[in-house]
């Protein structure tokens, strides 16, 4: 493992991460005495307009994979139209290699259980939810213990703080589909329903929950608002880059020396954030690697000084989505990475539209048939136009991330795609593990 230097550890900028390392932070007791709910009784003397414009001038932009500008998307919620509001805190963290979400529940639940209050009030919702994968179980109970603390503070419930201004708020447990982490879909399992995308628009800033106007924003999203409320706009906006301000958590796994999360100013480049997990694991070099978690289009060895911030990795042509860089070496095979990555959109389709149902069944079988080694050249077009036919043609984003990994495995490494159909890398799949799909 390398030591990264000192110019580069000062990259680190912790804001979010801060207290993960202080013992029992996720009691209410030492949130507190860490500047915990601060932010919510400055909040509360506020006007809820200037708290919306606040986030405005800050430029936060949300931080569950899309960057949709946070201010914006709670300015559109109608006011005086009579209808309840709601908060949807999305925390159906599921994109693979994305781990973000769950250490800052874990370690730090307040900071979102306060985001949560602030936001509310901001954009006037008496109800919110906070909506957590079935799998992230000690998450969730951090989460639950969390909120009955806040009530029993008076953070929570009727008359908060004295203002008059009452919330309540849920923790609801999905049941594990990765689906559910699509906001629609995620808005019809909070309602009791099979979670499937719904069309859009109109978006849920409008018809959302119960067909009222919601807000469904990020965990990370929510949980820097208490920050920016204490720090001011301009203090976030001394991180990271003109469109993209403010820190952001990178995950980092795979073949690295040290693999975990590390917060950095948006704008940092994969060189940084290797040196700063302590080099490549050794004996490997980096070959290929995700920028934002599986749906976003691979990036090579050549892309080492893209800036991550929304812009930058867009320029070198993908999408900075969750932050979840996932590092593969040269002892990594791309066209096996791909066909791993399929099979999890083939499992995880809902199913509702045709082109990610069936595109996503029988890409799958075409990847098996290539890795068993008996594979054409024609399906490589097969492959390529089937991605052709799922994006912007599907329903909602899955379809359209199950393609990004093939076209982009197949536009950087085509020659390792050849080598299984022409014989010279010995088959990874077995005559049996055809079948099945
Ligand atoms: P999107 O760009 O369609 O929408 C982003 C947000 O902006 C949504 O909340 C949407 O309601 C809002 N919005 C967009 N246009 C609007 C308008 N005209 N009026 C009102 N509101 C508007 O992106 P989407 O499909 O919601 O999310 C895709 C992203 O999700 C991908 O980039 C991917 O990185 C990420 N993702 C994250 C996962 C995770 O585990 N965190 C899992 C899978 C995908
Ligand atoms: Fe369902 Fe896939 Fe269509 Fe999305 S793209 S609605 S996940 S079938």
């Amino acid at each position: 493992m390398t030591t990264p230097r000192p110019e580069t550890l000062a990259k680190l900028t912790p804001v979010l991460t801060k207290r993960w390392l202080s013992p029992d932070a996720w009691r209410i007791g030492t949130y507190e005495k860490l500047d915990g709910y601060a932010a919510l009784r400055k909040a509360l003397k506020a006007h809820p307009d200037d708290l919306i414009q606040l986030i405005k001038d800050s430029g936060l932009r949300g931080r569950g994979g899309a960057g949709f500008p946070t201010g914006l998307k709670w300015g559109f919620i109608p006011q005086g139209d009579g209808k309840p509001h709601y908060l949807v805190v999305n925390a159906d963290e599921g994109e693979p290699g994305t781990c973000k979400d769950l250490p800052l529940m874990t370690h730090d639940p307040h900071s979102l259980v306060e985001g949560v209050i602030i936001a509310s009030y901001a954009i006037r919702a008496n109800r919110a939810y906070i909506y957590i994968r079935g799998e992230a179980v000690h998450a969730a109970r951090r989460l639950r213990n969390a909120v009955q603390e806040a009530y029993a503070k008076g953070y929570l419930g009727r008359n908060i703080q004295g203002t008059g201004f009452d919330l309540d708020l849920v923790v609801h447990s999905g049941a594990g589909a990765y689906i559910c982490g699509e906001e629609t879909a995620l808005l019809d399992s909070l309602e009791g329903f099979r979670g499937q995308p719904r069309l859009r628009p109109p978006f849920p800033a409008t018809h959302g929950l119960y067909a009222s106007p919601t807000v469904v924003n990020n965990v990370g999203t929510i949980a820097s608002v208490p920050y920016i409320v204490l720090g001011g706009a301009d203090w976030w906006k001394t991180m990271g880059t003109e469109k993209s301000s403010g820190p952001m958590i990178y995950s980092l796994s795979g073949r690295i020396a040290n693999p975990g999360q590390f917060e950095c100013s948006m704008g940092i480049t994969l060189r940084e954030l290797i040196e700063l997990a302590g080099g490549m694991q050794p004996g490997h070099n980096l070959r290929f690697w995700t920028p934002g978690g599986s749906s976003t289009p691979l990036l090579t060895a050549e892309h080492l000084d893209v800036p991550l911030d929304f812009e930058g990795v867009a320029a070198a042509g993908s999408i900075l989505g969750t932050t979840a860089t996932q590092i593969f070496s040269d002892q990594d095979c791309p066209v096996y990475a791909t066909y791993r990555w399929l099979e999890f959109y083939h499992h995880e389709s809902c199913g509702k539209c045709t082109p990610c149902r069936e595109g996503n069944y029988w890409m799958v079988r075409v990847y098996r048939r290539i890795l068993a080694g008996q594979g054409t050249h024609e399906d490589l077009d097969t492959l390529l136009d089937t991605c052709d036919n799922i994006l912007g043609r599907s329903f909602c984003g899955l379809g359209d991330g199950a393609t990004s990994s093939v076209t982009s495995s197949l536009k950087y490494f085509k020659q390792d795609y050849l080598d299984y159909i022409e014989g010279r890398t010995a088959p990874k799949l077995s005559d049996k593990q055809l079948v099945g799909a």
